[in-house]
């Protein structure tokens, strides 16, 4: 034993056997590879996998964004989420697929009225999948805002009773507010809790407007993006330049929106930055890619 070993409170390092995996065995525990539609408009078709056919790779839509991943949707305010996190609950309920929906700046009643505007517009009946999404409200109750152990154990109590398969988070940013450093610590809670109990999660975040616009750090800053398997990034720009009237193709003074699949590890994606648009009724679409001036 040397000196350092003496000293109190040292602990032996110990092997610890559960953290080695065969790759063989590990993937039997994987979960297949697989989409899950969105309802999104244009959001499906821009994640793939590679298959090998006939002794050639090739490329194949997933036609969603995996299963049992996690993904941040970042932006500033006013650039889609919430309705983006929306048509996502009411079409995975519309699906038959329970759905948690985590609300942490409008209480319950008033993100309801916002589902069901967005089925209606979607021309689903919400009162055929109002019993398949379950809010918890932590805008409401700050012992669930202020207290991750408290909303995992109601959000784990949610997912065995309803038989939960994805859940929402609008905003993560307001779980962590006025303590920021905490950021990260708070999602990795979240993420792998998500990973623990196989759900496929959407977690907003806010940009704030000082974040580089649709870059890595733009990904809800603090490195959140390093934590979770997706980020999508939402900007808005208002056109005054004639170089950038050009670019979008819009006159001066209009806003433009705009849509980047910032990286996911769990499968190929669209890498291009593309228009988006908020239909008058409060749908969001994903369009063509930006080209070149
Ligand atoms: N029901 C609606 N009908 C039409 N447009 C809407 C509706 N709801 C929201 N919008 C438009 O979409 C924008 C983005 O909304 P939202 O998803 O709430 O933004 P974020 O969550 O990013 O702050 C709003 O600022 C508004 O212009
Ligand atoms: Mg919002």
């Amino acid at each position: 034993m040397d000196e350092f070993e003496k000293t109190e409170g040292y602990e032996k390092p110990k092997v610890i056997e559960e953290g080695i995996w065969v790759a063989g065995e590990a993937l039997k525990k994987a979960p297949k590879l697989y989409g899950v539609p969105t309802g999104i408009e244009g959001l499906d078709n821009l994640f793939f996998s590679a298959e090998i056919k006939d002794g050639k790779v090739i490329k194949k839509s997933l036609g969603g964004i995996p299963a049992y991943s996690v993904t941040n949707i970042t932006g500033v305010s006013d650039t889609g989420k919430s309705l983006m996190v929306e048509q996502y609950a009411v079409t995975q309920a519309s699906r038959g697929e329970a759905v948690a929906f985590i609300t942490v700046e409008s209480p319950a009643p008033f993100v309801t009225v916002g589902l069901r505007e967005r089925a209606t517009a979607m021309g689903i009946n919400f009162e055929e999948i109002e019993n398949k999404i379950i809010l918890i409200d932590a805008a409401s109750h700050t012992s669930l805002r202020e207290n991750i152990p408290n909303l995992l154990a109601t959000l784990a109590f949610a997912i065995k009773n309803y038989k939960v398969k994805h859940t929402l988070i609008d905003s993560v940013t307001g779980l962590y507010e006025s303590k920021e450093m905490m950021a990260r610590t708070v999602v990795r809670q979240l993420f792998n809790f998500m990973k623990k109990w196989y759900q496929t999660a959407l977690f907003v975040s806010q940009k704030r407007s000082g974040h580089e616009e649709l870059t890595a750090e733009a990904a809800g800053g603090y490195a959140i993006s390093h934590i979770v398997d997706c980020s999508m990034v939402l900007a808005k720009e208002l056109i005054l330049t004639p170089t950038q009237s050009k670019l979008y193709k819009k006159p001066i003074g209009e806003i433009v929106r705009l849509f980047r699949i910032d990286g996911c590890r769990m499968c190929g994606h669209d890498t291009r930055t593309r228009f988006m648009e908020i239909t008058e009724l409060g749908l969001v679409k994903i369009g063509e890619p930006l080209t070149g001036g």
